[in-house]
């Protein structure tokens, strides 16, 4: 039997007291945020991919076609024996890569990183037992802290899809662009995905699906924190809003409170006074263009050397190598 190894860099107990720290921070901050990590427990990985099938949700098919057209070059441009995938997720787009690195004959290992462990834990499964010549070592982790242990074995190629680099605030892209570039030699590439700018009523139907499963997947953070912090969010008493900030060229995620309420959180010993119709950003997906994107890289050590759209130019696959 093939079997995937598991290493956990994230722990459950360190997971617990950052969820502490960041709901403590993030509710009693002005305005109101919580970091999007916190979406993916497993049901919000579950919900994530429903997310995926929705006809809304343009970029993950968009994705998809690119990495269908160009995985071949992409094999041969980089002539990787490891493919390490950052928020890998289920790693369902993943496997055109994966074939085609394994018909160039070079790949040896994948290893897929995610800060949800169910997730990791069943991809990582699939995955082993569909290629098994491959060496398959998944870490729960988080990307935006362990970069720097990832191991280094064999050139790599490392791969951060579904635009979620669009989940990272400026300040914190540019740390996790330079981390990144820490963490491969020179020569070695990064495979980035964006979501790109395009008509504001496009981009807001992807994160506002009639159907309402985006909106599930936004109050799963309150589930999260009435389990795991022992908190009392009505769920009821939150819609979903997603809407263009044109300035910051981000879709931002909100919750918005439909009524007057003061929330309890047991393990923080805090109490949450929401006004009516006060919102709390839950996520930010910021959308790019070519030159920044290039801008981006090169500031932190990395040359762009190819730009992929898909047929209909919402979605930017982008190949850069490490100077
Ligand atoms: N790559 C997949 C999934 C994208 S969704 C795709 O393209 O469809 C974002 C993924 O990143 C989820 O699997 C989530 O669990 C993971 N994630 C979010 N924040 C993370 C963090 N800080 N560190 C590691 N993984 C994270
Ligand atoms: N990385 C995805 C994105 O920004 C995550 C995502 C998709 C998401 N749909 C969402 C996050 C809805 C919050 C709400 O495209």
């Amino acid at each position: 039997m093939t079997t995937a190894v598991l290493d956990v860099y994230l722990t459950e107990a360190d997971g617990q007291a950052a969820l502490r720290a960041d709901a403590r921070a993030g509710l009693t901050a002005i305005p109101k945020v919580l970091p999007p990590k916190w979406f993916y427990d497993a049901r919000g990985s579950e919900l994530y991919e429903r997310i995926t099938e929705l006809a809304e949700y343009y970029p993950f098919n968009a994705e998809r076609e690119i990495l269908r057209e160009r995985a071949g070059e992409i094999a041969a441009a980089s002539g990787a024996e490891t493919l390490v995938e950052l928020g890998s997720g289920s790693s369902e787009k993943t496997r055109w890569l994966l074939d085609a690195l394994t018909e160039a004959g070079t790949l040896r290992g994948y290893l897929p990183l995610d800060v949800s462990e169910s997730a990791l834990r069943d991809a990582a499964r699939s995955l082993a037992e569909e290629y098994p010549a491959l060496s398959v070592h998944g870490i729960v982790g988080d990307f935006t802290q362990h970069l720097g242990r990832i191991p280094a074995r064999g050139k790599r190629l490392l791969a951060f899809l579904g635009g979620t680099i669009g989940n990272l605030v400026p300040a914190e892209r540019a740390d996790f662009l330079h981390s990144a570039r820490a963490a491969l030699r020179p020569g070695e590439q990064l495979l980035l995905g964006a979501g790109l700018v395009i008509d504001p009523a496009t981009m807001v139907t992807a994160y506002d699906d009639p159907s309402g499963v985006t909106a599930e997947f936004n109050l799963n953070v309150l589930r999260v924190l009435n389990r795991e912090l022992d908190a009392d969010f009505d769920l009821g008493a939150f819609r979903h809003v997603a809407l263009w900030n044109a300035e910051r060229e981000w879709i931002e995620m909100r919750l918005r409170a439909t009524r007057r309420m003061i929330v309890h959180v047991a393990e923080l010993g805090l109490d949450v006074p929401f006004a009516e119709g006060e919102e709390l950003l839950t996520e930010v997906s910021a959308k790019f263009r070519r030159d920044g994107v290039r801008t981006e890289l090169r500031a932190a050590g990395f040359e762009l050397t190819e730009w992929w759209t898909d047929s209909t130019n919402r979605f930017a696959l982008t190949l850069a190598t490490a100077l």
